[in-house]
């Protein structure tokens, strides 16, 4: 017993945090190659965000996605999405409450402008880069709801 709890604790002590707590690395990113993929095979779940790196007070985040997201927007900032695996669909809803749909495909981007209400569909699962201003929260303006994940976390 004794042995295999050491054997545990080595093996927790070696494994890299996991990525839902990783601060800001001190060199934010920056002056090496980043497999964004790569980045991706090792989030934890659809729909959490994760800083891969910063240019200036951007950052851009990775995460996957699947299904709906709700609609939100952010009226300090635009944001970008750029399709790295699948096939995204963006609603967008116009002040007099007309919507329409942006198709993304992998290779594919949208700068979705501030201010403007949107919602992220997946029907299969997507595979995202998105660059931001350092700060921006998922869900856009107000409150923070059940969908709304911590910023800064880096993976
Ligand atoms: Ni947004």
């Amino acid at each position: 017993m004794l042995k295999l709890a050491a054997v545990f604790n080595t093996y927790s002590t070696t494994m890299s945090a996991p990525a839902e707590t990783s601060p800001a690395p001190h060199h934010r990113g920056q002056g090496q190659s980043i497999d964004l993929l790569g980045k991706i095979a090792q989030l934890q779940g659809h729909w959490q965000p994760r800083v891969v790196a910063e240019m200036n007070d951007y950052q851009f985040k990775v995460v996957k996605i699947a299904g709906e997201f709700l609609w939100h927007q952010h009226s300090d900032t635009d944001e970008t999405f750029i399709v790295l695996g699948g096939e995204l669909r963006i609603d967008l809803r116009d002040a007099s409450g007309s919507i329409r749909a942006l198709h993304l495909q992998a290779g594919q981007m949208a700068v979705i402008p501030q201010g403007v209400e949107h919602k992220p569909f997946a029907q299969a699962e997507v595979k995202l880069l998105l660059i931001e201003p350092r700060g921006v929260a998922n869900t856009g303006d107000g409150e923070a709801g059940a969908r709304t994940v911590a910023n800064d976390l880096w993976v």
